[in-house]
């Protein structure tokens, strides 16, 4: 039985396979509206979502399955005091696989020691969001039709965005890839991730100034200023408006140049970017149904019925 915890839990085959697969979905929906009867995903969100849990919920509907869980740690027995390890052990017996967001680090993982259904990470503090990843990466290779050979700018707070986190290293492992890391001193992106590009000879820059790099790009990976990370206000409200993508920014873009952000927006795309063909935020989502439902049918496929609650 496999969980997902980090892009890398797969190998790049197996990401390539469940693309093609997230892709013949798009293509034949109609194919997959029973590949999930007489399932249940339990969707265990600690932390406040609205994509990654109605995304979820959407696909395994979307394939004749059924959705329980909670939306809110305040709800559950979290709130009473009980563990994550307890809470998997009680999910096993309801559900066949688990989608679970929390606001600690690490805290998927714990319940992936204790369960006996697959768990899939859908965001652990400010550490990492796989799917995310797997919806960055299907978007990219369905518009661009490969994963190699790009110059990637990320720009925002890469402290805190575990969405960054997560597609830096997914990215890494694909070739003739140069990063451009754009934020301020204190939103730079951890010195774990520049020493594993270091250790690989991967080029990367940092810089804090978009507009110097923007006409370099073949994408543009925009993020918000993760405010529930931030230990006080006044850092944030500095700092939440230090990049702002508008239509005048895009005249120095390239003409194929994509325009991601995980999403929400707050403030860094103006709204008159989003006519932009270029603008591909929007797109992700509705890939992020594809690939959910790919990985819900791949991690189901390794349980064993003997291992089944
Ligand atoms: N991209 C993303 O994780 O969005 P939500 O927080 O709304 O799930």
């Amino acid at each position: 039985m496999r969980h997902l915890m980090s892009p890398l839990d797969f190998t790049v085959e197996e990401l390539n396979n469940l693309f093609d697969l997230a892709n013949d979905i798009e293509f034949n929906l109609d194919k997959y509206k029973n590949a999930c009867t007489g399932k249940i995903l339990a969707t265990c969100f600690y932390e406040p979502s609205t994509r990654t849990r109605l995304s979820f919920e959407s696909a395994m509907l979307q394939m004749g399955g059924n959705v329980i869980g909670f939306s809110d740690a305040g709800s559950s027995s979290a709130s009473k005091g009980e563990s994550v390890a307890d809470t998997i052990r009680m999910i096993s017996c309801y559900a066949h696989i688990c989608a679970m967001r929390h606001h600690k680090e690490g805290a998927p993982m714990v319940a992936s020691g204790k369960s006996s259904i697959p768990v899939i990470n859908a965001g652990d503090g400010g550490h990492q969001h796989p799917t995310q990843t797997l919806t960055d990466l299907l978007t990219i290779r369905s518009l661009k039709g490969r994963l190699n050979n790009f110059t990637v700018g990320l720009c925002g707070d890469l402290k805190f965005g575990r969405t960054v986190h997560s597609l830096i290293h997914a990215l890494e492992r694909y070739t003739g890839m140069k990063f451009i890391f754009i934020s301020p001193e204190e939103l730079k992106v951890p010195d774990y991730i520049t020493d594993s590009l270091k250790s690989k000879n991967i080029p990367y820059e940092e810089v804090i100034r978009l507009d110097d790099v923007i006409p370099q790009l073949d994408f543009l990976y925009m993020t918000r200023v993760q405010k529930e990370r931030f230990f006080n206000e006044e850092d944030y409200v500095r700092l939440k408006d230090f990049y702002v993508l508008d239509k005048e920014k895009m005249k120095n873009a390239k003409a194929d140049m994509l325009v991601l952000h995980p999403l929400p927006r707050v403030n860094e795309i103006a709204v008159d970017v989003d006519d932009d063909p270029r603008a591909t935020y929007f797109k992700q989502v509705q890939y992020g149904v594809y690939v959910r439902m790919a990985l819900i049918l791949t991690l189901l496929k390794t349980v064993r019925r003997d291992e089944e609650c």
